[in-house]
């Protein structure tokens, strides 16, 4: 798919499956709004684009925080005069079980991951309305489907994504704008560095973040609500909604090894 001429922006485009995707979105000719906090690492991943010869523009704010995503909205709109495709990327999560992490570390992680992807939305969806065309993409997890020991306040942010998404793919049913969740398994990215997940047990089998953010481009002109990538994880969604209570005692058991 040609996007040259297209405007994308990216939150989380730093690192990882944010800072992949960028990539792909400009060497499919796109132009590039590069969102994430720390603006050294940013102007970095700015720079790295630079061989693809399109716009690029980086952008330093804190998803969480409502007035600096507002600012943030301002200057991309300044910078470009609209936003055709938005990919929700930006998100942590802590490891470690609720009674020990606390209320403050789900409280965090929902003001990242769920609230940040909220307020995103709320900048550029009404201009995607206007001109009746746009897609939002957001970067879920299966942890979205699955509650899963040591990471409750994680989990309760992806399922709020994916709640939140389904209202929303329903809403904009003939509105020319589109709404697309992406939930990948584990992926090898700096996602592991933090403290807390020194505990998480090793598991072998991770993603690339090159092959998640392919699935962030098809997810970008995609009719369905969620993309599950690697696709046979579905089966395993499918088989905990429909037989959850044969499901999840197999779960519980398989990730409370430690936590
Ligand atoms: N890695 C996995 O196994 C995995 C699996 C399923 C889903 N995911 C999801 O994929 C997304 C990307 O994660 P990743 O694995 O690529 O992790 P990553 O390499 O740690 O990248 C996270 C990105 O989000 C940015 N970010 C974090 N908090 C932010 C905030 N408050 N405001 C703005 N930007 C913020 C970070 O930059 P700054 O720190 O500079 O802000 C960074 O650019 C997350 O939503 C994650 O939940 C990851």
């Amino acid at each position: 798919m040609d996007y040259s001429g297209r405007v994308v922006v990216i939150t989380g485009a730093s690192s990882g499956i944010g800072k992949e995707s960028a990539a792909k979105f400009a060497r499919l000719g796109a132009s590039v709004a590069l969102v994430a906090r720390d603006g050294v690492k940013l102007g970095e991943a700015a720079g790295e684009l630079a061989g693809y010869g399109v716009p690029v523009l980086a952008c330093a704010c804190d998803v969480s925080r409502k007035e600096e995503v507002e600012g943030m909205g301002r200057k991309v709109l300044e910078k470009f005069g609209r936003v055709d495709v938005l990919v929700n990327n930006a998100g942590f999560g802590v490891y470690g079980r609720f009674s020990e992490v606390g209320a403050d570390a789900a409280e965090s992680q929902m003001a990242t991951n769920y609230l940040g992807m909220v307020y995103c939305t709320g900048q550029f969806l009404p201009g995607m309305l206007e001109r009746r065309s746009g897609h939002i993409v957001n970067v879920a997890s299966v942890a979205a489907s699955f509650g899963i020991p040591a990471m409750a306040g994680y989990c309760a942010s992806k399922f709020a994504m994916l709640g939140f998404s389904e209202s929303l793919y329903h809403e904009l049913k003939g509105s020319g704008v589109g709404v697309t969740v992406v939930s990948p398994i584990m992926v090898r990215t700096n996602f592991f560095d933090g403290e807390s997940f020194r505990r998480m047990p090793k598991y072998t089998y991770a993603l690339s973040a090159s092959a998640v953010a392919g699935a962030v481009v098809r997810a970008a002109s995609s009719p369905r609500l969620e993309i599950i990538t690697p696709q046979a994880v579905r089966i395993a969604v499918w088989f905990k909604q429909t037989l959850p209570y044969l499901v999840n005692p197999i779960v519980g058991q398989i990730f409370r090894r430690s936590g």
